[in-house]
């Protein structure tokens, strides 16, 4: 399993291709959704070293905190709150380059300088959002964008 989340070599696109073929081969292997994105946080953070990652699980009108790798975070986010309450209402990726220019963007580690998140949508509805945190500013870009959103589809597959 550690070869699993060795991926030093490549472009980004490279280490995503990889990374997303080794995800598909454990989730195919486990159908229980939370245990699902216990892997997946882990796979990713750990294959790029981001500051946090992880997911926020919808209920009611509020996300829950989910499985995640790194430093504390706050448990619930009301929705339109902040940029994971945003990407829920907006139904779409958001990518923020500088959180410092995000207004309302909730701030729970003062490390975090850029950050994305990307809802995760079954049947028309969205049932959470996976959030990364960079300790650098404009970490994610398109390249960032179109393999998570194919990462999350996975997680519902
Ligand atoms: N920054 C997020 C809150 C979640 S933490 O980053 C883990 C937001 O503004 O919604």
């Amino acid at each position: 399993m550690a070869e699993h989340l060795e991926i030093a070599a490549g472009n980004k696109a490279e280490r995503y291709a990889l990374l997303t073929r080794q995800i598909e081969s454990v989730v195919a292997g486990e159908s229980d959704q939370i245990a699902r994105m216990a892997n997946i946080a882990s796979m990713i953070h750990h294959t790029f070293g981001f500051w946090w990652t992880g997911f926020y699980r919808a209920d009611g009108n509020e996300l829950i905190l989910g499985p995640f790798q790194g430093p504390l975070a706050c448990t619930r986010i009301a929705f339109g709150r902040g940029v994971c309450g945003t990407a829920w209402r907006e139904e779409h990726t958001i990518v923020v380059p500088d959180v410092e220019q995000f207004e309302g963007h909730i701030a729970c580690s003062s490390a975090s300088r850029s950050e994305i998140v990307v809802p995760i949508r079954t049947n028309g509805t969205i049932i959470g959002v996976l959030d990364i945190d960079s300790r650098e500013l404009a970490t994610f870009d398109a390249t960032d964008q179109e393999w998570l959103e194919r990462i999350v589809e996975l997680l519902v597959a």
